[in-house]
């Protein structure tokens, strides 16, 4: 699914829509974002979880390697309970992102995974997982690619 966006309203819009396509799985929903520096992944991350209703600041994990923050629950429908954002553009290599418990977050039905750089940890990405491509195609302007399934990725 290709979609355009003229503004930060915009892609505030897409990250709602996108986070409310998504259902829990019997492991971690994980959802990849790919794009340079500047694309806009971080800010679709803080746009996601402040639609999901996530009142603390996201705040880029470049240094940190991973945040994770609780997700407000709404009795009426089944929810994610972790929001965990990680970027791995300083991590040194796909070993440390085991040191800091991937396996287990991966595992978790609860969690709600957003991670940045995923090509830099490609063997520990689950096939499963959603990709997300952003591109700068203006100073506002992005395009947004999502693919829910690996084999939709394939035939481009
Ligand atoms: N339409 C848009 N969608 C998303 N970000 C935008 C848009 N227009 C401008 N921006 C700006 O682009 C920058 C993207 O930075 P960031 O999200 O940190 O990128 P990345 O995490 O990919 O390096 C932010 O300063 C953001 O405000
Ligand atoms: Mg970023």
């Amino acid at each position: 699914m290709r979609v355009f966006s003229l503004n930060l309203e915009q892609t505030g819009k897409i990250a709602e829509k996108f986070v409310r396509k998504l259902k829990k799985n019997t492991q971690a929903v994980i959802i990849c974002l790919k794009g340079e520096l500047g694309a806009g992944k971080t800010t679709f991350v803080q746009l996601a979880g402040k639609s999901l209703g996530i009142k603390k600041n996201i705040t880029s994990p470049t240094f940190v390697i991973l945040k994770s923050y609780n997700i407000p629950q709404i009795k009426s429908r089944p929810q994610f309970k972790k929001f965990i954002h990680l970027d791995t553009y300083r991590l040194k290599s796909a070993a440390e992102l085991n040191n800091i418990g991937w396996p287990k977050i991966i595992k978790n039905p609860e969690n709600l995974v957003f991670i940045e750089w995923p090509e830099n940890v490609a063997d520990l990405i689950p096939k499963e997982s959603i990709l997300i491509e952003l591109k700068v195609i203006g100073k506002f302007k992005r395009v947004i690619d999502i693919w829910f399934k690996k084999k939709k990725r394939a035939k481009k």
